[in-house]
């Protein structure tokens, strides 16, 4: 019999806001991991464990008095949905101090180690009163959902000490952790105190799974283990033993629900986007579409740019840059900032080559996601140049969904670059002459090799959509389930 799913993550499946007549409304939770996750909803019997992220998200919590409550996903499936309401300060502590400003940071080699990070006593406050005690009221959640019959899918990097919380209490517990984000090499997890690195390790490892995008990713995992907490790994170089327990660490690439692309494809509102594009389109498009993120490396993408334009003063007035930028965690200031000099460097570049009406850089800051389906289609180049990424979810979506034989100009530091490379062009993403170089090679491509590309990798993402990443978890709960667990 399947398991009942708990999923857990700090980003829900959808978060509630008011519409302008005052009406509840709930939309879509933002980020690739809550639409990719979206596609279990449809399968199983599951509870969806989250953190209440708007105001209108904590009033729903109150109405719950905490407990988990029956929701229905957009296509109609049903789950139960627990919101949990924490501390403001303690919330801040863990999201804004802990997992996105320093977890983060580090797992995307974003730290410049010279000057960063400084860790004060405000870093340790938020340790200890906001990650350890938001994980704690996640573990809580979780027990108290937690039968024989369920399994429990942590999500991600907010979540890293929960998993031992809930083993202390349930030691015959089914959990398993998916990790989105690169995992560092065991030396760069040096800059964080022994202690908090140590702590994350282990939480990890109170784990029956520990899941990667990339091979990569799993085995830097594996030998930060060995190296950080002394855990023994076995021969096949994937099961650590760690504290008399067995812990499997994989790789399973995530994907997009390629039937719910395919129907955006004809969208209304993705239509008329696209018409507003084809107005303006110039001769060759070039696209990118990121959260405003120091790790997807948007300023040296415009660098990039403007050196394409330098080198190549015969694609002036013939190309444009359309980049559609989703504002992301704007309560951090390296955000802020990052935003701010992001769209100074495009205005700097659109100042230097404007002419005759034409404007290099066609900057969008907000979040339009019709608008960004619309620019899949009609890109002739996808820049995706991320400093690191655990997968990079928009390379595969403009992949399936370009409707113009476009090439994916990728980061070889992006997840998935480890299945697209032969169809992509790759790009070093601190290199700007590579990466001028490759938006140059992949806009002049001889018109049968793009179109061999395009449709070869628009195929591999048919094939391996969210379904085959869906049952690779699945198939882990399955196999763990076999053995007779006690919780
Ligand atoms: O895995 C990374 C992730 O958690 C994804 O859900 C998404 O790409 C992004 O980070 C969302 O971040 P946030 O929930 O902070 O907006």
């Amino acid at each position: 019999m399947a398991r009942r799913l708990i999923v857990v993550s700090n980003r829900g499946p959808l978060s509630y806001g008011r519409d302008p007549s005052g009406a509840r409304v709930a939309r879509r939770g933002g980020g690739g991991l809550a639409t990719a996750l979206r596609g279990l909803l449809r399968r199983d019997d599951v509870t969806w464990i989250a953190s209440a992220m708007t105001d209108e998200d904590r009033a729903v919590a109150a109405e719950a008095g905490g407990a988990s409550f029956a929701e229905e996903g957009r296509d109609g499936s049903s789950f139960r949905l627990r919101l949990l309401a924490h501390p403001p300060a303690a919330y801040a502590g863990f999201y804004d101090t802990v997992a996105n400003g320093a977890l983060w940071f580090l797992q995307h080699y974003l730290w410049g180690l010279a000057s960063e990070p400084e860790l004060g006593a405000d870093f340790h406050a938020a340790w200890r009163d906001g990650y350890e005690r938001v994980n704690e009221t996640f573990a809580d959640a979780v027990l108290a959902e937690l039968d024989d019959d369920a399994a429990v899918c942590f999500h991600d990097y907010h979540l890293y000490l929960a998993p031992a919380f809930v083993r202390a209490a349930r030691p015959g517990a089914l959990l398993t952790h998916f990790v989105h984000i690169p995992w560092p090499d065991a030396e760069y997890w040096h800059a964080l105190p022994e202690a908090y690195r140590s702590a994350v390790h282990r939480g990890l490892l109170a784990n029956d799974v520990v899941g990667f995008h990339t091979e990569r990713w799993r085995d830097n995992f594996v030998e930060a283990c060995r190296e950080l907490v002394g855990a023994d790994v076995a021969d096949d170089g994937t099961t650590v033993r760690f504290e008399d327990r067995e812990v499997r660490a994989v790789a399973h690439p995530i994907s997009i629900d390629v039937e719910e692309f395919e129907a955006l494809r004809d969208d209304a509102a993705v239509l008329e986007e696209e018409r507003a594009i084809l107005a303006r389109r110039p001769e060759y498009l070039v696209v990118r579409v990121d959260r405003t993120d120091p790790s997807k490396n948007i300023i040296r993408g415009f660098r990039a740019f403007e050196l394409l334009l330098e080198e190549h003063p015969e694609l002036r007035g013939r190309v444009v840059m359309l980049a559609l930028l989703d504002p992301s965690r704007q309560t951090l200031r390296a955000y802020e900032d990052y935003l701010e000099r992001a769209s100074a460097e495009a205005q700097r570049v659109n100042e230097r080559f404007a002419a005759d009406g034409w404007q290099p850089v066609d900057l969008h800051v907000r979040d339009n996601f019709p608008q960004t389906v619309a620019a899949y289609k009609q890109f002739d180049v996808l820049l995706v140049n991320a400093i690191y990424d655990g997968m990079n979810l928009v390379a595969k979506e403009g992949a399936f969904v370009n409707t113009r034989d476009g090439l994916v100009v990728l980061s070889e530091n992006a997840g998935a670059h480890a299945e697209l490379a032969e169809w992509v062009v790759s790009a070093n993403p601190f290199d700007l002459e590579d990466q001028a170089e490759g938006l140059y090679r992949a806009l002049t491509m001889p018109a049968e090799e793009r179109r061999r590309r395009s449709s070869a990798a628009a195929a591999y993402v048919r094939e391996h959509d969210i379904d085959a990443w869906v049952d690779a978890q699945l198939d882990e709960i399955a196999r763990l389930s076999g053995a007779s667990r006690a919780v």
